[in-house]
């Protein structure tokens, strides 16, 4: 009967935080509350977002942010959305925000935790409908503390959990916690439930496609020139790499993670740390690429989940992707 094929262990992401929660005895469901704020606020960006072509919310707000950015009419509101959610789930003491010049303090006996976002990342590509997202990184204050500048300024190897969604043809939410497995959820819009669609996901171990500004050429360092030309020769099969790029971290941190390959945006010489900020760019996503079973380094080669940020808009270069993939990369730059 019809009755029969209906999937009843659809796992929702309600679902999925609340087993994790039972999962550990110890946990005061204070990491639970905080992930619902961010799930509501990935669902309020997604709305805003589908609709802002009809409600006039194109286009700039007339403002620039701290890294020197100028800022859309969304990338204002998401992060007021952001930082509403935050301060309203009573659990999250410190906020950092690339929209932001300094920290955000909600101090609170509940609050234990410190959180780093980019309300809307690949915001270049609004306008054009392209895919953007969020990206998200959870600390855990340390012991005694009521949030400082220091609960947030530390490496990825520091953070509980990590993630982002992307705003694409569906909202895909992709979360990690600290040593767990990469879980990706389909925001279903008809019943505003996020749905398990990927579970335990792990990133191809190759694949021979590469996505960069290639623009930039003329300012990087010869290694990263002579890699990049490395792949456009023909490879063990006879053929070169596939290029893509979208100009959304998000949009082409999720492709690679589904389909291999490499995603970088290296430091050169018009930007000698690279132009993606640490702690909501780079550290989150190598904690996901990290749990796909991937690799995340810095233009120094240096593993970026180990890189400190010394202030909270610190940028570093970044290749990530495939395992096999960064090291081909490490053999050209040293
Ligand atoms: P944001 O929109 O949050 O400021 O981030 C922009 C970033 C990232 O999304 C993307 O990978 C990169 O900038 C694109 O930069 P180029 O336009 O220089 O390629
Ligand atoms: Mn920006
Ligand atoms: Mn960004
Ligand atoms: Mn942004």
């Amino acid at each position: 009967t019809q009755d029969a094929n209906i999937n009843t262990n659809i796992i929702t992401l309600t679902r999925f935080l609340t087993e994790e929660q039972v999962k550990h005895p110890e946990a005061t469901g204070d990491f639970t509350l905080l992930c619902h704020a961010l799930q509501y606020s990935f669902k309020s960006i997604a709305y805003y977002i589908r609709r802002a072509t009809l409600v006039n919310l194109t286009g700039l707000a007339g403002s620039a942010n701290t890294t020197g950015d100028d800022q859309k009419k969304l990338d204002v509101i998401s992060n007021d959305l952001f930082i509403a959610a935050m301060r309203s789930s009573g659990k999250c003491s410190v906020l950092v925000s690339e929209e932001e010049e300094n920290v955000i303090f909600f101090p609170s006996d509940g609050a234990h935790y410190a959180v780093a976002c980019d309300p809307i990342d690949g915001s270049s590509n609004l306008d054009a409908g392209v895919s953007v997202g969020t990206i998200f990184g959870i600390h855990k204050l340390a012991p005694g503390s009521q949030g400082t500048k220091e609960d947030i300024l530390k490496p990825g190897t520091e953070l509980v959990a990590a993630g982002f969604t992307m705003y694409g043809a569906s909202a895909q939410l992709v979360v990690t916690m600290k040593g767990g497995t990469v879980n990706g959820f389909t925001l279903d819009n008809g019943i505003g439930e996020f749905i398990l669609s990927h579970p335990d996901m792990k990133i191809p171990k190759k694949r021979a496609i590469y996505s960069v500004n290639e623009g930039n050429s003329l300012y990087w360092e010869d290694g990263v020139k002579n890699y990049f030309s490395s792949l456009k020769e023909a490879q063990e099969n006879g053929k070169p790499y596939s290029a893509r790029y979208i100009g959304s971290m998000v949009a082409d941190a999720y492709r690679t993670l589904l389909y291999g390959g490499l995603f970088a945006y290296p430091a050169d010489k018009k930007s000698p740390k690279g132009k993606l900020r640490i702690l909501y760019e780079c550290a989150p996503m190598a904690m996901v690429f990290e749990n796909a079973g991937g690799q995340a380094v810095d233009s120094k080669m240096a593993r970026m989940m180990e890189v400190v940020p010394e202030s909270i808009h610190d940028r570093a270069g970044i290749f990530m992707g495939s395992y096999d993939e960064v090291e081909k990369v490490k053999k050209f730059v040293k």
